[in-house]
């Protein structure tokens, strides 16, 4: 039902793009579907040129033979589309369940406008039930962890820190060989000041909150596809 709804708000993005765009790929299950869907047109002569956000999404769309280009030789993107694991009111984000943040973050702040597509699940009033991924340098780790651990107390973290693993218990690593993160706040009411707190941290690479870059989002639910923000008259 979820994987339908996500494919169901990829196809509402897709029938946003025009020819000659310049577009960012997102990672993750829904933006799987935008890249699906996008390979089906481009079979079919669509003219664009992607910069995919992870190494998964770049061999995706080679086996669909989506022209991709990077942000070494295009200045800007014209669109970027990529899911989210949690959206609130304000269409600010959280990102990075499936580690790719770092390349999410820069892809989508190259582009004029950044639409996220995802089931209505990821709606929340307020962010932080789901844990916030953040990027960091191996070197370090232990003095990295007690610096966020101090922030997250700060900021009333409700939860643990925890080193991701992968399923089979190795330590993930991200495409650009960091480690991640994953803080448990429980709820986050200063999202702004958190960001400006963790990126202040020496060890800290990138976190997963995306404010204000999301101009609109497609939200899939079982009533049908959202826009939002709803329009206004
Ligand atoms: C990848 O790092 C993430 O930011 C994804 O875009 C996000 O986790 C949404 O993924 P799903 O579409 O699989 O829920």
């Amino acid at each position: 039902m979820n994987d339908q709804l996500k494919r169901q708000a990829a196809a509402m993005a897709l029938s946003q793009i025009q020819p000659g765009m310049r577009l960012g790929l997102g990672t993750g299950s829904t933006a799987r579907h935008f890249v699906d869907l996008l390979g089906e047109k481009v079979a079919q002569g669509f003219d664009c040129l992607c910069v995919p956000t992870s190494e998964a999404t770049a061999e995706q769309a080679r086996s669909l033979n989506i022209p991709l280009s990077d942000l070494d030789t295009l200045d800007r993107l014209d669109m970027t589309i990529d899911g989210a694991d949690e959206i609130d009111p304000a269409l600010n984000l959280i990102k990075g369940a499936g580690g790719a943040l770092l390349r999410e973050k820069i892809v989508a702040a190259s582009s004029d406008a950044m639409i996220v597509i995802a089931d209505g699940s990821k709606l929340v009033q307020t962010l932080g039930r789901f844990p916030l991924p953040v990027e960091v340098n191996i070197f370090g780790l232990g003095a990295t962890q007690r610096s966020i651990a101090d922030v997250m107390a700060a900021h009333g973290a409700t939860g643990e820190l925890r080193l991701r693993v992968t399923s089979d218990g190795q330590t993930y690593r991200t495409d650009g060989g960091h480690l991640i993160l994953d803080a448990f706040f429980g709820r986050i009411s200063q999202p702004e000041a958190l960001s400006r707190d963790l990126l202040d941290i020496a060890g800290v690479v990138q976190h997963g909150l995306f404010l204000k870059m999301c101009k609109m989002a497609y939200v899939a639910t079982a009533d049908g596809v959202i826009t939002l923000p709803a329009a206004t008259n």
